[in-house]
Formats: structure tokens, sequence, C-alpha cells
């Protein structure tokens, strides 16, 4: 299926490694144009290197509050306008309340949250000419809470909560915002947790990966990939009438409605 993606301006967050790279390769094999952006600037020219001669890069740290700002106006810059905002730079230290400090809470709110809502404001007026979209990369913890994931669920709460806020001011100005819930994807991240459980369980990493699908129930953990297609779908007109959709893309992971 044609997405109709070709030489839409993309502005991807996070896109260094993980679903933000598997999301801005989707999006190239699409005929989009890219504006990449984390800190680490030599993955991202990498990642731009693979998707073409359409990407572009911004490296700089999202948790600034400015950072935000300086990439809406570099992608303008360099295109002139903006199509596609995917929100999806985020880590959040996992941990329970009674272990999580003052330091903690601030950054996973000021990268996930804060830098999403910044890029959202930044980038709005020239969604609104464009009639574009915002996609924001969320997580199954904000519908399921669980003990040692409490800045992660509550900060990915309040995005999915900003989602329909979004949604329902992006009605009158016809930009359409949905999200996505990701389940446990097999990125760096991921295959950390592993390592931490096998040391501290005592035990092989392919045990604890087992042990870890056994515990989530499921059958396999995801692919990068698997999030990004969901969200160019999201980005493109085949879902013209999601509008501030919540779609998980976890295996099963959540069985609650
Ligand atoms: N993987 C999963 O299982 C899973 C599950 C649920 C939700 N999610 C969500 O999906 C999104 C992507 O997850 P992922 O697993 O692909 O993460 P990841 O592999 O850790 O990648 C995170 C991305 O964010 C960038 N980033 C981190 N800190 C930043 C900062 N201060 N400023 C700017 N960019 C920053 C990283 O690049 P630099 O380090 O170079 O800055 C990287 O590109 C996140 O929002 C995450 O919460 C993931």
């Amino acid at each position: 299926m044609d997405l109709g993606l070709r030489g839409k301006v993309v502005v991807i967050t996070g896109a260094s490694r993980g679903i933000g790279r598997a999301t801005a390769e989707v999006f190239a094999a699409e005929g989009a144009h890219l504006m990449l952006s984390a800190r680490s600037g030599d993955q991202l020219e990498d990642v731009a290197k693979h998707c073409g001669q359409n990407a572009y890069t911004f490296a700089a740290d999202l948790r600034n509050p400015d950072v935000p700002d300086h990439l809406i106006a570099t992608a303008i810059k360099y295109f002139g306008g903006i199509d596609v905002l995917v929100n999806n730079a985020g880590a959040t230290k996992r941990g329970n309340i009674l272990e999580l400090d003052e330091y903690d809470w601030r950054d996973g709110f000021s990268l996930k949250f804060f830098a999403a809502m910044r890029c959202s404001r930044a980038s709005w007026p020239h969604l609104k000419r464009s009639k574009g979209t915002i996609i924001n990369v969320v997580g199954v913890g904000g519908r399921t809470p669980s003990a040692d994931f409490a800045v992660g669920g509550s900060v990915n709460a309040a995005l999915l909560n900003l989602t329909k806020s979004l949604a329902d001011l992006g009605r009158n100005d016809s930009i359409r915002v949905n999200a996505v819930n990701p389940g446990s994807i097999a990125t760096e991240r991921l295959q950390r947790r592993i390592k931490s459980l096998a040391v501290e369980q005592h035990m092989t990493e392919e045990i604890a990966l087992q042990a870890m699908a056994k515990q989530l129930a499921v059958n396999r953990f995801g692919e990068p990939a698997e999030v990004g297609r969901a969200i160019a779908f999201l980005a493109s007109t085949a879902a013209a009438y999601c509008h501030g959709s919540i779609i998980d893309v976890d295996g099963g992971q959540t069985r609650t409605l």
C-alpha cells in the first residue's frame, strides 16, 4: 500500500537508535524527507546516511527548554515546512518510588513529557499550515502501572493525556494527533534490562529473556520496525480518521481495555 508519504517532511526525536531509528528508516523507504534529532551526532549521521540524501540531523539535548524551538526552526530552514512530528525521545529510570530520587523524576519528565510538549507547541503553526500530524511514542506503562516503573508510567500517562488534549485542539486546526504504546521492544534498552535481570537473579541472559517474556505473558519481543510501521500508518492518509487514537503495539501484553 502506498502510504502517500513521499516528499512529506517528518521530524523524529530520539532517532539515533532503537524505535526512532527504525521509524526513520520506514519513513525514508516511503520517500519522506527527514529531520532527525538526538544527542549523539555521530549516531545520527549514521542513521541519516542509511536514510538517503533527504535526511538532515540536529544533535542536541532535548531536556534543554530552548532546544525544541531550535529543532523545529532548523527543520523549517531546511525544508520550509513540516508535515509530521514524531515525539519519540524518552528515557526514564526504572524503579519504585522509594528507589527513585528527585533528579530521576525531573529527568524523566523533562525529556519525554516536556520535550514532546515543546516540540508539539513549536511545530503547531507549521502543522496547521500543512494539515499535518503528530504521533507520540508513549508506552504500555501509561495504561498499566507497576511499582517498578513509577516515573515511566507516570510520564506515559501524562503524555497520553496530552495526546488527547492536542487531538481536541487539532480538530479545529486540522492537525491529527495520535499515540502508539510500544510494549517490550527489542532495543538496547531491553538488552540492558535483560543484562541487569540476569545479574540480579544469577541466570544467563538467555534464561533472563525467557523469564521476562513469561512474566509479561508475550510470545516474543517486538521489533523496532514493527512500531515504526504503526507510526508511518498513523502519519498516512490511510489513517485519516484516526484522531486521538492510542494504539498498543505490544504483542498482546496489555490485557485491560
Ligand atoms: N523499547 C521499548 O521496549 C519501549 C517500550 C515502551 C515505550 N518505549 C518508548 O519508545 C521510545 C523509544 O524507545 P527506545 O527503546 O527506542 O529507546 P532508546 O533505544 O533508549 O533510544 C532513545 C532515543 O532517545 C534519544 N535521547 C535520549 N536522551 C535524550 C536527550 N536528553 N535529548 C535528546 N535525545 C535523547 C537517544 O539518543 P541519544 O542518547 O543519542 O540522545 C535515542 O535516540 C521512548 O520514548 C520509550 O520510552 C520503548
